[in-house]
């Protein structure tokens, strides 16, 4: 190389790394006054130290006049030692919103991550489509949405909500399989306060719009609510410990060694659920006492609650636990509950994790309110997951299981592997006054007129009803249930049966099982 040469390759050069410098301590002074962490030190806590290798670092800048580049950040690291695709948007840049350039790296880094069949998790914080671009900016949700939805089921994709994400920005973590939000500074809306205000004049502040807390109570839009942006990016680690890199790889499994606490706890749960099948119970603390280290990582804990599902280990393999919870609204299933489960039985199938089901419910939940919702409809979908799995389902009823409610949660006829119940459990189409009310009305009738009569004829028949057929013996007979077992022995039935079926069948054609979209 020539003088000459040299010295035009001076008069170029550009100083990256003090640009860099300069770029972040920008987004510090910006995400700092709000209470908000900067891109790359969302990256630096989320990821194994060192781990990052960024792609298209300068794509979109114009580093000659001293701006570094587009209002996200992608690459590649590692989460405990297992890669995966990140990536984080950056709110000092023009709000983080999604344009030409930062479409092109996000769907580039998408397409790379299915290639390589790794997750892929995306920190979000972003005005939405950037208005200056136009429909070219639409363009480019719509291109990120179609690889979203080609992803779903094939690889896990987690999205973290850490500041105000809007328009497109909420339809991309909609697709994916877990929203996490964070309780101040995360909010989600398709359009914010101002547009609304302008277009509706309703004056509503961004929590009451889309804040942590309702879409993690009410709208069932995110699965954790953190306290902060470390705990939103730790339960992503968590999350991941549970989860295979894509569907055709087995879910993780720890080398486990019988912990007498997990003994110990196992053979006490009993102790937990009142015998009294109408007093209520905390079925976490169940769930709690039969998994390894009684380490439960729930998923959706404010929405729906009368249903849990989560992830737990058993024998240090992981399985998604779906339970009815009796300290909320009896534990009845209703339209909120059944598309929770619902979804999670997919997830659960999708990635190849066992689903455990602990039965404890009166029923789908009654009334115009549930009908004009829709319980019919989406009731149907709980329905239609567990139908569907191919993942081994291991189920325990625990203190009751009533009409349609029973079939549903995972019962032998749909589709469960194994199916147990313990002694005492109530098992039947409805209960005993119910049932009494309908099958003998004419002899409660003929009791009269005097209506004390009357009521200790019906509860003579209820009793005998009762002590006749609200037990697990028909479906002990048909085959329904593969056992009677003592509570006791629940945690080792579950990994007895799970260890039966390990070799269980799932073999499909094609990159995927099936899809894991929002239900
Ligand atoms: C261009 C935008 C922008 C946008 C924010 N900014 N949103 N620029 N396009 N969509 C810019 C602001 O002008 C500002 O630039 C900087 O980002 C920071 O924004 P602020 O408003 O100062 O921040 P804050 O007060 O925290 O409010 C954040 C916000 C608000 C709630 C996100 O900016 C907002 O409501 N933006 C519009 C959101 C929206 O309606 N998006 C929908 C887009 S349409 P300066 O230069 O002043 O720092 C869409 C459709 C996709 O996404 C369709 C998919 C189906």
């Amino acid at each position: 190389m020539g003088a000459g040469q040299r010295s035009v390759q001076n008069v170029n050069r550009v100083d990256y790394a003090a640009l860099e410098l300069k770029a972040e301590h920008k987004a510090q002074d910006f995400q700092h006054a709000k209470g908000k962490k900067t891109a790359r030190e969302r990256l630096a806590l989320l990821l194994d130290e060192d781990s990052f290798v960024e792609v298209g670092r300068f794509a979109g800048g114009h580093a000659s006049e001293g701006f570094l580049g587009a209002s996200v950040i992608t690459g590649f690291g590692e989460i405990s030692g297992r890669k995966v695709a990140v990536y984080a948007q950056d709110f000092s840049i023009k709000g983080g919103t999604l344009g030409k350039v930062e479409g092109t790296k996000i769907c580039a880094l998408m397409d790379k991550a299915m290639a390589m069949r790794i997750p892929i998790i995306s920190i979000l914080d972003s005005g939405g489509a950037r208005i200056q671009e136009g429909v070219q900016a639409l363009s480019e949700y719509g291109r990120i949405f179609k690889r979203s939805c080609k992803a779903s089921g094939m690889i896990p994709q987690i999205s973290v909500i850490l500041g105000p994400c809007a328009g497109g920005a909420v339809y991309s973590p909609a697709l994916t399989d877990f929203v996490i939000m964070t309780r101040e500074n995360s909010h989600m809306f398709v359009t914010g306060p101002d547009v609304v205000r302008a277009v509706t004049g309703e004056d509503v502040t961004s929590a009451e719009l889309g804040g942590a807390e309702l879409h993690n109570v009410q709208s069932g839009v995110a699965h954790y609510l953190g306290e902060d942006e470390e705990d939103a990016l730790d339960y992503v680690q968590s999350l991941l410990t549970y989860l295979p890199n894509h569907c055709d790889e087995l879910p993780p499994r720890y080398s486990y060694s019988t912990a007498a606490s997990d003994e110990q706890a196992a053979a006490k749960v009993k102790e937990l659920v009142p015998d009294d099948s109408r007093q209520p119970y905390d079925m976490v603390e169940v769930v709690e006492s039969l998994v390894d280290h009684g380490e439960f990582v729930e998923v959706q804990e404010y929405f729906a609650p009368s249903i849990v599902v989560g992830f737990a280990c058993i024998n240090g393999e992981s399985v998604g636990i779906v339970a009815d919870q009796p300290m909320h609204n009896a534990g009845t299933l209703d339209v909120d509950s059944s598309e929770k489960a619902a979804r999670f039985v997919r997830c659960c199938d999708a990635f190849g994790l066992p689903v455990v089901t602990l039965v404890d419910v009166p029923g789908y939940r009654p009334g115009t309110d549930q009908e004009q919702a829709g319980i019919i409809r989406r009731g149907a979908k709980l329905i239609f997951a567990y139908a569907n799995a191919t993942v081994p389902l291991v189920t325990i009823t625990l203190r009751k299981a009533y009409g349609g409610a029973y079939i549903v949660m995972g019962s032998k006829s749909i589709g469960a592997d194994f199916a147990y119940a313990w002694p005492d459990a109530e098992i039947a189409v409805m209960g005993a006054d119910g049932a009494v009310s309908i099958l003998n009305r004419r002899e409660i009738k003929a009791a009269g007129p005097d209506p004390a009569a009357m009521a200790a004829k019906a509860k003579e028949l209820s009793d005998a009803y009762a002590a006749e057929n609200i037990n697990p013996n028909l479906s002990v007979a048909s085959g329904e249930l593969d056992g009677i077992i003592e509570p006791s022995d629940t945690r080792q039935a579950i990994a007895e049966s799970l260890e039966v079926l390990r070799s269980k069948d799932r073999t499909h054609s094609g990159l995927k099982r099936h899809n894991n979209g929002p239900l």
